[in-house]
């Protein structure tokens, strides 16, 4: 008996594929009953919120009809203003489609999201939603019926938002947006990402939601609600016992958290789709690969990448406002985010933004000191490419950009960014790089500059070797210093611009 367990049972003499199958069998046998125990657990916590839920499904109309005329306009107000912070039309207007119907395709790793209709109408929309419901989709992430809503929501972020500011936002979607028939369409998703439990599942290890916390700002998951509050007088007074600068970088992280969703995609993800880092951390802003849409979101604390700490604080707020620089403009994604956004955020919430932003403390990440290093050593030998490049770019870009790639300005305004200095252009991640050669683009069209010129598109005039000369001349010449760009390089992304 002894040697038959000893035989069989004796781990020194199993063969590793045996171990490892082994002990892939109760790692598996662990998660399924850790999954089966949070199910129930979430099953349970969304029963009686339902009940709620149901209970106060009329509260928000009676309160909108017991408030005074002007105290109700200037909620609706407010909730629009919110909801250009939080860009909320970006993901629920579909193009072509009615304000706020949803309908947008949001392609994911995992399969393909359908957003919601969040127009007040009663059948399709969240018209018989209350208040209580909405704050809890913001708060955190589920539907009215208390059914779990998938991340590509990104309540993440949204969860940082205080409760008089989900009211306000609540009160512009019931009374400030027209009610449309549009039918929720449903999520096309692989199982098991279609389930709740893998929802659930997912929730445990990535998500916490936010408490709002008067006292105790310094806590990890709270909001600060005194920086939530200015937005309502939008005036924005420092309160008692904080002074600007400080109260400015409370209202920065507030919004840059919360409504702004920077870190939506600024923040590297795992492979389960979720910020690295805690949900709760400055770090999450260390840039990222935008699944699915072949755009690097650099680093907003890298200074080689998208970090802002050492530019003049009016410039952060012109590229936020205008998007457009004299080093930097706003491309792709970005430019997105500028033109239904921050564009049109105050000037104290930009400061404020620019403020915070500039007080997180800086990491070199995405080795750009490798980079550094590489460069310098290869300093005193042009790149192989580079007078080719030179040729290519006289031909075909020096009419707009500059011969010395100084931008061009046009009444004094920056029409064109310069591209010597440039981060964009000398980025250890080619990937915006190639792509805006390839596709072209337009910086977002804003008050700030309304008429933006346009970047053509190259892919059909330069082959692949003409794209990465060229873009190896701009990345060493004026005084840049990065890497060459191979012909490799460009084709691996040509494939996904052609698509
Ligand atoms: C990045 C895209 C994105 C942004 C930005 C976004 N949403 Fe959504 N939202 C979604 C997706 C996707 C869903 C559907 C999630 C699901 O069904 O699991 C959703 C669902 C919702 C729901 C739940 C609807 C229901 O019927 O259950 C509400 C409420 C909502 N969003 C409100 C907002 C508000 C308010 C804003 C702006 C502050 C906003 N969303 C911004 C993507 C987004
Ligand atoms: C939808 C995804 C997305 C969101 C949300 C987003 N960004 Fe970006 N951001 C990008 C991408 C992609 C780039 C790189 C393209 C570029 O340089 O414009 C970028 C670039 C930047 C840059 C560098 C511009 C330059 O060339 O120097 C700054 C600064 C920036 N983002 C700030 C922000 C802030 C602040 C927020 C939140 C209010 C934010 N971003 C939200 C995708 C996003
Ligand atoms: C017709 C004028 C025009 C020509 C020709 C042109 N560009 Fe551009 N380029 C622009 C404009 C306008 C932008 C700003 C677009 C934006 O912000 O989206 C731009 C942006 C860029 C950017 C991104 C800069 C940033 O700050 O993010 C790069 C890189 C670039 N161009 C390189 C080139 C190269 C290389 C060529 C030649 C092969 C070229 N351009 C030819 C007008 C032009």
């Amino acid at each position: 008996m002894r040697t038959f367990w000893s035989r069989w049972c004796g781990w020194s003499r199993w063969t590793p594929v045996r171990r490892i199958f082994v002990g892939l069998a109760a790692f598996l046998a662990l998660l399924f009953a850790m999954a089966c125990g949070l199910l129930l657990r979430e099953m349970y916590a969304a029963d009686l919120i339902t009940i709620q839920a149901v209970n106060t499904v009329t509260v928000g109309v009676k309160q909108g009809q017991n408030d005074a005329i002007g105290q109700n306009d200037l909620r609706v107000q407010r909730g629009a203003y919110l909801a250009k912070v939080g860009n909320c039309a970006a993901c629920h207007t579909a193009r072509g489609g009615a304000a706020f119907a949803g309908g947008k395709v949001i392609s994911t790793p995992f399969g393909t999201v359908y957003t919601s209709n969040i127009t007040p109408d009663a059948a399709t929309g969240i018209g018989k939603w209350s208040a209580d419901a909405f704050y809890r989709a913001m708060n955190e992430g589920r539907s009215a019926d208390g059914h779990l809503l998938t991340p590509a929501f990104p309540y993440p972020n949204y969860t940082h938002v205080t409760r008089a500011d989900s009211d306000d936002l609540y009160s512009y979607f019931m009374r400030g947006v027209a009610p449309v028939a549009q039918a929720n369409k449903s999520h096309d998703l692989p199982f098991p990402f279609n389930t709740q439990l893998a929802l659930a599942f997912w929730r445990s290890l990535f998500f916490e939601k936010a408490v709002e916390n008067n006292a105790n700002l310094d806590v990890k998951n709270t909001i600060n609600i005194i920086a939530a509050q200015a937005v309502n007088t939008q005036a924005s007074a420092p309160n008692e016992g904080l002074k600007r600068d400080n109260f400015d970088i409370q209202r920065g992280a507030y919004l840059v958290r919360g409504l702004g969703h920077c870190s939506a995609c600024h923040a590297e993800r795992n492979a389960l789709g979720a910020s690295v880092n805690n949900q709760f951390s400055d770090k999450l802003l260390g840039g990222a690969l935008m699944p699915m849409r072949d755009w690097y979101a650099p680093s907003l604390v890298d200074p080689a990448e998208a970090g802002v700490a050492h530019l003049p604080r009016q410039d952060v707020v012109a590229l936020l406002k205008t998007g457009i620089a004299p080093n930097a403009s706003m491309l792709g994604p970005m430019a997105e985010v500028v033109a239904g956004s921050t564009q049109f955020w105050t000037d104290a919430d930009l400061t404020a933004t620019a403020a915070y932003l500039q007080s997180l403390p800086q990491a070199f990440a995405h080795d750009s000191t490798k980079n550094a290093t590489k460069s310098t050593s290869s300093g005193k030998s042009k790149p192989v490419l580079f007078e080719k490049g030179a040729e290519l770019f006289t031909q075909h870009c020096a009419t707009c950009h500059g011969e010395q790639g100084q931008g061009m300005r046009v009444e004094g305004n920056v029409a064109l960014p310069a591209l010597a200095g440039n981060r964009a252009i000398t980025l250890s991640n080619t990937t915006n790089l190639v792509r805006i050669l390839l596709a072209g683009g337009y910086a977002p069209s804003t008050v700030g500059n309304p008429r933006p010129f346009g970047m053509p598109p190259f892919a059909h005039v330069l082959n692949d070797e003409d794209i990465a000369a060229v873009t190896t001349y701009i990345r060493s010449a004026w005084g840049n210093q990065a890497d060459s760009v191979t012909a490799a390089d460009v084709v691996r992304q040509r494939r996904g611009v052609m698509q």
